[in-house]
């Protein structure tokens, strides 16, 4: 049984592609194997509490019982439970103004934590989520495969890095670009994209 971790990033509570998207590969995994469990958290229907002066402390470990600080460590806790226990990560990413999304940002700043998802030593970082792979699903109107757009796609290299860093190495990614091209554009970005992903649900 396989134990799959679904993050959503959009901030729409409706028409967002790439919650489509996820669920229908969701769907297609669980045809492929009907025991996978999902653990799913929606951070634009649930946002995080982006860090700020009133919650830092929870990060920096120094937080008082019952205050905002606590609440942010507890919740830090409860996500890296929950990534350490997937086998396979899927993150519904949309690209907004060249990067990932604010939600997504923050989600990261409550995962990456030295000691529990990255160490350093005398060698440089190490990342201590292993064995995982994942699914990076991006949306975006505009299109950065190639030509003069991939010099300002500032979000995959930078989830790369980032789930890099923490150890997830076996990272694809699956685009649905230029969305914003016209009505036949969108459809056919949406349909590749759902496409590439029942083949890898199938893999
Ligand atoms: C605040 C904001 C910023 C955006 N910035 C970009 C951008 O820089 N490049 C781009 O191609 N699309 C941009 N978009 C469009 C989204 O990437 C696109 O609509 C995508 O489908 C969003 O995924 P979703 O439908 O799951 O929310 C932006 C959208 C929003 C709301």
């Amino acid at each position: 049984m396989s134990n799959t971790l679904i993050i959503h990033s959009t901030v729409k509570s409706e028409g967002s592609v790439s919650r489509v998207l996820t669920e229908s590969y969701k769907s297609d995994l669980k045809k492929a194997d009907p025991s996978v469990t999902f653990t799913e958290y929606d951070l634009g229907l649930n946002p995080l509490p982006a860090l700020s002066a009133s919650n830092i402390s929870g990060f920096f470990g120094t937080a008082e019982p019952e205050s905002e600080g606590a609440a942010l460590a507890a919740k830090r806790e409860e996500l890296i439970t929950a990534l350490e226990a997937a086998d396979k990560i899927i993150i519904g990413a949309p690209m907004y103004n060249f990067g990932m999304s604010a939600l997504l940002k923050t989600w990261f700043d409550y995962v990456l934590k030295s000691g529990r998802t990255f160490r350093y030593s005398e060698a440089g970082p190490e990342g201590l989520v292993t064995g995982k792979s994942a699914i990076v699903i991006e949306t975006r109107d505009g299109f950065y495969s190639e030509g003069d757009g991939t010099a300002v796609d500032f979000q995959e290299g930078h989830i790369r890095t980032l789930l890099g860093f923490m150890g997830v190495t076996d990272v694809t990614f699956v685009r649905a670009e230029k969305m914003a091209f016209g009505p036949e554009a969108k459809t056919a970005a949406i349909e590749g994209a759902a496409n590439d992903l029942s083949a890898l649900a199938a893999a």
